[in-house]
């Protein structure tokens, strides 16, 4: 027994990779894993999409053999260029030495730096369709979704669009459809695929999708490069984008703080509890067992963040300032925002988190609250657990 390629079209088998132990994606905490998908068209030309990260070739390619033999694929079309997907691209041409590989222009532009040099990839034009013999691939560019290279490849014969990192999620499983994945682990990891790498590039993304329509594509199979495929849940995937993208916030405030001495997470826990007096859900996270990712998550359908840190050495305390350096880097929108914080000689650490909110055009509410020293509130049970 070895890998096996799994059928998700007549024509069309899944041949990636299961990254089963995983957990950072360039700075993206991927609890459950991660695949890398790559996809072979059984065409006249037998081609394949994409290829896997550097250290998973022989998994991909056992998959292939266990339909045809690899060195009979005719074409590879590389739809991104980043390295979980092209990591294995040159190994897999030596092995298989196919006709021709194509890739956009930047695609190819891309992939030459990488690869110190020109390896012979060929671009292809937005809107240009590829012969297979017995089947066609057209080719979209798709800029900035998620790198400036990257492009879908529909295989209209199948109604099945090659997304690459779109509708994509980092969810290491053996089931290959959405539909046979428990609803709420799908939900999940889509929101948190989409918040952690795709969230900057809305206006591209929502581009994309009128382009689709008005184009008369409708994919009965969207096939990504990470995850699972959809079958059954086109217009579900599809939906949640076009509400991620127009932002329809929830009566939500998420609370990301750190704490040195218990003061600020005292001041944190105020603000929780008022917040729900007032009938607002909160998604607490305490640096201290949350990551940038879940903050990025939890932003996804938020109306307001309010970020807490003490005073550190004249600055902001160094989880903080992780994870809104990461935040501000995907370009969040339209939240409100308030700051607090303890201190002791200075209040600094609140102040830094000004500059971020400004960098990310958060409304603040309200002055930022900076309490000195120690905040009166929740005594006695505080106490207890050595908060002061
Ligand atoms: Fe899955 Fe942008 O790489």
């Amino acid at each position: 027994m070895t890998y096996q390629a799994v059928k998700i079209a007549d024509r069309v088998y899944w041949v990636g990779a299961i990254d089963w132990t995983l957990r950072d994606f360039h700075g993206y905490a991927t609890g459950r894993g991660s695949t890398y998908n790559a996809y072979l068209i059984l065409a006249d030309k037998i081609t394949l999409i994409d290829t896997v990260k550097a250290g998973f070739e022989y998994e991909m390619l056992a998959r292939i053999a266990s339909v045809v033999e690899p060195e009979k694929i005719s074409y590879i079309i590389s739809d991104h260029a980043e390295m979980d997907h092209t990591g294995a691209l040159l190994t897999t041409m030596e092995r298989v030495k196919p006709e021709a590989v194509f890739a956009s222009a930047m695609g190819v532009k891309t992939l030459a730096g990488q690869f110190h040099g020109d390896s012979g990839i060929r671009a292809v034009k937005d809107g240009e369709r590829l012969s297979l013999g017995d089947l066609t691939l057209t080719f979209m560019e798709t800029r900035m979704i998620h790198w400036p290279d990257s492009m879908f490849s529909y295989l209209p014969e199948e109604k099945l669009l090659f997304s690459q990192d779109g509708f994509g999620m980092h969810l290491a499983s053996l089931e290959r459809f959405a539909d046979e994945i428990p609803s709420h682990v799908i939900e999940y990891e889509a929101a948190r695929y989409y918040a952690n790498i795709l969230l900057p590039f809305g206006t591209r993304i929502a581009k994309v999708l009128d382009k689709l329509e008005q184009s008369g594509i409708l994919p009965e199979i969207i096939a990504p490069d990470h995850g699972p495929v959809w079958r059954k849940d086109i217009g579900w995937i599809v939906g949640k984008y076009r509400e991620w993208i127009e932002r329809r916030p929830k009566r939500k405030a998420v609370i990301v703080f750190d704490t040195m001495w218990g003061s600020t997470e005292k001041m944190a826990r105020a603000i929780s509890e008022g917040l729900r007096e007032a009938g607002v859900s909160v998604s607490y996270l305490p640096l201290k067992t949350c990551d940038r990712a879940d903050l990025a998550t939890e932003i996804l359908d938020a109306a307001a963040l309010i970020a807490g840190s003490p005073t550190l050495n004249d600055g902001l305390f160094p989880t903080m300032a992780d994870a809104l350096t990461y935040l501000k880097g995907l370009k969040p929108s339209h939240l409100l925002g308030a700051i607090f914080g303890s201190h002791g000689w200075n209040g600094t650490g609140a102040d830094e988190i000004r500059k971020y909110f400004d960098d990310m055009k958060i409304d603040l509410i309200a002055e930022p609250l900076k309490v000195n020293w120690v905040p009166v509130w929740g005594e006695g049970n505080d106490d207890e657990r050595g908060m002061n």
